[in-house]
């Protein structure tokens, strides 16, 4: 994004913040948000905080910003047909957002015990729900080797970068988790707590902000710029030889 731009949503978010947000000026808001391509939104976010704007005082931008995205999942749902590409990883997805509601549960359980001996049957729901949730591995490699590539070969390389760096570092804290999971029994309890607690609320938090990007910026970006069906036939074929996981739907 040029800095024009960055310049004129800091102008923006000045007026935003100043407290009185009129129909008018929230209606001019949305007009200039949305004639931004929300990836190049999001890189500018990104630039303003990296300047040293205060990250709260994003947050009227990003109600902005949240609005316009909100549609954008629904778009891209209502322009594929089912077993594409991009629908498979939506619905990948959404199991992943509930494997993540049941470790939110889980890790909140743990936290509560004294003991390990009070509740050994939540142990077994953590190895499940953490091999589950590593079993993600084939979606994020569908990711990485089929959708990404394509993104970067049409010059949107920001945000592959950062999903690439967010895999990663979700993929140090599963290992975490699950390791501790198959470990508690040799474990000092206090100290398994404290390593589930931490790996477990970083993955939930990360994960599902992962998450919202993909659908609401990353995938529609795809659909939008990635044309012809033959082209994603092809990726079609490639995403086949990487694989599913033991939890895609209809597969
Ligand atoms: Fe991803
Ligand atoms: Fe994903």
């Amino acid at each position: 994004m040029d800095d024009k731009k960055v310049e004129q949503l800091a102008n923006l978010l000045n007026r935003l913040n100043q407290g009185n947000i009129t129909d008018e000026l929230r209606q001019e808001a949305l007009q200039i948000v949305s004639n931004i391509d929300p990836v190049e939104l999001s890189l500018a976010e990104q630039k303003l905080i990296q300047d040293g704007m205060n990250p709260e005082d994003l947050r009227n931008l990003c109600d902005v910003h949240m609005e316009v995205l909100s549609d954008e999942l629904d778009k891209v749902k209502n322009n594929i047909d089912e077993g594409h590409v991009i629908d498979t990883l939506i619905n990948e997805h959404e199991k992943l957002k509930e494997f993540l509601t049941n470790l939110e549960d889980i890790n909140s359980a743990i936290q509560l015990m004294k003991s390990k001996e009070e509740n050994t049957d939540i142990f077994k729901r953590l190895v499940e729900t953490s091999t589950l949730i590593i079993d993600a591995e084939n979606h994020h490699l569908r990711e990485e080797n089929v959708l990404f590539p394509e993104l970067e070969k049409r010059g949107i390389t920001g945000p592959t970068r950062i999903m690439r760096m967010e895999h990663d570092e979700l993929r140090l804290r599963k290992k975490t988790l699950k390791d501790a999971a198959l470990n508690v029994e040799t474990m000092d309890f206090k100290e398994f707590k404290s390593v589930v607690d931490e790996a477990a609320k970083y993955i939930i938090f990360n994960l599902r902000d992962h998450i919202y990007k993909e659908n609401h910026i990353l995938y529609p970006t795809a659909i939008e710029r990635i044309e012809g069906a033959e082209i994603w036939k092809d990726m079609k074929e490639r995403c086949d030889k990487v694989g599913y996981c033991s939890f895609t739907p209809g597969i």
